[in-house]
């Protein structure tokens, strides 16, 4: 069986050392916000090219507090793409602002720019792309947008850990951005973990305060705050793996060109946009009779997921939010075919090329 994602054989390679960090950060008697925070904040900012890091409990946070920074005025309006994962919106919700759903680009599956300007109003206050799959938004067209409307950004990238647009790595574009360590992405952690990535030192600086109870010194309280920190045994974790993101999106992406070169059936459409571009957490195809498509596959020994099979706006949980007034929802005919016929297909660092040949073959054999 080909798994979509095995996260044991991931980690595997990394065993030996990540027991050795577990056992000294246990030795160390010293667990939350220490030495390995700083240096994995550190080496995280100087790996994108930005001026801080701060390490939080997990990407929600990390979208929540970035947010939470800017002090926007109650029910502001933030533009977000209409297919991301409920995270994103979630994480505006939860500051009391007002999401509001703009339809990706249908062959990049990005938020679409000319969608975003058509849906700017006098209370927008910032637009929030997802670098989703780890393929860049047009952060040039997006840039321009919120300097002419002076709207803040605020990147999710929770996907797109190590992603080039224009020679800058996503998240150094907007004010302040998200990363989450999902044991699943690209950079992933033991467990939860996330960060915000800001060159702006008075941003860093209350994001600080924020994820610590509002409190600068110990048991002082300057701010109302909340608990947010990543965990010294997930810094190490993540310093280590840190060292090998290059070459694990060196290896996804040999993998995607397999998918390029070899796949050839007319029912099935590539993320053709995503070459040379994406870091591939995420390999993305679009195929009409999806259920039929992966059962061949899974019949034929290869797992596939879907990211994600409900549309946010079909979600209970926001429409029920639409109904009390507080949402406002459209209908987004692109996003919803995405989600109706998006399937994912095993790219992971624990697949060798010849699985990925083989996932080729039984696709081209699907009729
Ligand atoms: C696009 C996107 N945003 C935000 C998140 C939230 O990250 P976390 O699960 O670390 O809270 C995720 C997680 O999967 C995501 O894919």
């Amino acid at each position: 069986m080909i798994e979509y994602e095995n996260l044991k054989a991931v980690n595997h390679r990394f065993s030996k050392d990540l027991v050795k960090i577990a056992q000294e950060t246990i030795d160390s008697g010293w667990y939350i916000l220490g030495n390995r925070v700083e240096v994995f904040e550190k080496e995280f900012s100087n790996y994108l090219g930005a001026k801080h890091c701060i390490g939080v409990a997990s990407g929600l946070d990390a979208l929540f507090l970035s947010m939470k920074v800017l002090d926007l005025p109650k029910e502001s309006e933030v533009l977000v793409p209409s297919n991301t994962y409920i995270a994103t919106i979630l994480s505006i919700l939860q500051n009391n602002l007002v999401p509001v759903l703009v339809e990706p680009d249908a062959s990049t599956f990005q938020i679409d720019p000319k969608e975003i300007q058509k849906k700017i109003t006098s209370k927008t206050k910032a637009i929030l792309p997802v670098h989703l799959y780890g393929a860049p938004c047009d952060m040039a067209a997006i840039g321009t947008i919120a300097n002419d409307y002076g709207l803040y950004i605020i990147e999710d990238c929770a996907q797109a850990h190590g992603t080039v647009q224009r020679g800058k790595k996503v998240g150094t574009f907007g004010i302040c951005n998200a990363f989450s360590f999902y044991p699943t992405k690209n950079l992933g952690a033991l467990g939860d973990g996330g960060a915000i990535i800001t060159d702006d030192d008075g941003i860093a600086e209350k994001i600080r305060f924020l994820r610590n109870y509002g409190s600068k010194i110990k048991y002082q309280n300057e701010t109302i705050g909340y608990n947010s920190r990543l965990d010294e045994i997930q810094a190490g974790f993540l310093s280590l793996k840190l060292k090998y993101l290059d070459e694990m999106i060196e290896h996804k992406k040999n993998l995607a060109q397999i998918y390029f070169d070899n796949v050839k059936n007319p029912f099935v459409k590539l993320p053709l946009s995503h070459r040379g571009h994406s870091t591939y957490h995420i390999f993305p195809i679009l195929v009409e009779r999806r259920d039929e498509f992966r059962k061949f596959l899974l019949d034929n020994g290869i797992k596939t997921e879907i990211h994600y099979p409900i549309p946010p706006s079909k979600q209970k949980a926001i429409k029920e939010l639409e109904s009390q007034g507080k949402i406002k929802l459209e209908s987004y005919p692109i996003s919803e075919k995405i989600h109706s016929e998006e399937v994912s297909l095993p790219i992971s660092f624990s697949h060798s090329v010849e699985e990925i040949q083989l996932v080729c073959k039984v696709i081209n054999q699907f009729q």
